[in-house]
């Protein structure tokens, strides 16, 4: 089953208005189910593990990762659950833009000492939702992302959060996502539909396997025209 989500409305100059894909209250019924249903799947292959930090990414870019980020951390802050949403894509960095937050200060200002965590993070952003934005971009994400500073931390906020959810980069580009392997439960893979293929997934799963992680789950993004309503297009999630 498919399950429409997103009617993308253009202002006059064509250009796409607002927060574009973020849920709000004013997300359509089918947008916010099919968030909680892939939230309520996440949760259950969560629930075998001790961790409750996971991944999203996506084997290329542009496929959907920060805006599936954003949308599954709203989504499991309902739950009255305290969640953090860390932008760990230190290359293209995203979730600032989606909040609308400052990102003068980030993840990797806090992973290189020049900021505390509580400089950085944006704390409530809504009810239950702390986010922490990538912050300025290094010369060297990868060093970052493997240094004890950065392991520390994610230890240290797993005992205040219930739920973390990482945004990254493709893992077909930069292998920055697979690093997080031993901090995290699993990866949620973003599959977009039309652009994704088969070669890609597996790719994705071969290097998610040979890395010794595992995948939570799988995410379908996806975009179709009906012939009625061709200037609006429609946009759906489906959780494998
Ligand atoms: N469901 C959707 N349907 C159509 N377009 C979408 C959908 N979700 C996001 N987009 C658009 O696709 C583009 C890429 O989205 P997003 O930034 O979330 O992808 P990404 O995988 O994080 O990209 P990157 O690899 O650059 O980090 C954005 O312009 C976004 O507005
Ligand atoms: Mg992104």
């Amino acid at each position: 089953m498919k399950i429409k989500l997103f009617n993308r409305k253009k202002n006059k100059k064509g250009v796409v208005d607002g927060p574009a894909f973020a849920l709000s209250d004013k997300s359509k019924f089918a947008i916010v189910e099919s968030y909680k249903s892939a939230r309520t799947n996440i949760m259950f292959s969560l629930s075998a593990s001790d961790k409750k930090v996971f991944a999203v990414t996506s084997y290329s870019k542009g496929e959907g990762k920060s805006t599936v980020s954003a949308n599954l951390a709203i989504s499991f802050s309902k739950m009255e659950k305290k969640v953090l949403l860390i932008d760990c894509d230190l290359r293209r960095p995203n979730v600032h833009n989606i909040f609308k937050l400052d990102n003068s200060a980030g993840l990797s200002n806090v992973i290189g000492k020049m900021v505390g965590f509580e400089d950085a993070v944006n704390r409530d952003v809504l009810n239950n939702l702390d986010i922490i934005s990538a912050g300025t971009i290094p010369p060297n994400p990868s060093e970052l992302m493997c240094s004890s500073t950065f392991v520390d931390l994610i230890d240290e906020l797993s005992q205040e959060y219930d739920y973390i959810i990482i945004d990254t980069p493709p893992i077909g580009v930069v292998a920055d996502a697979l690093l997080l392997k031993d901090l995290i439960a699993g990866f949620v893979v973003v599959v977009r539909e039309r652009s994704t293929t088969h070669g890609d997934v597996q790719k994705l799963l071969d290097s998610v396997k040979l890395a010794d992680s595992k995948v939570l789950g799988m995410i379908t993004v996806g975009c179709s025209m009906s012939k009625k309503r061709s200037k609006k297009g429609y946009y759906y999630y489906q959780y494998y």
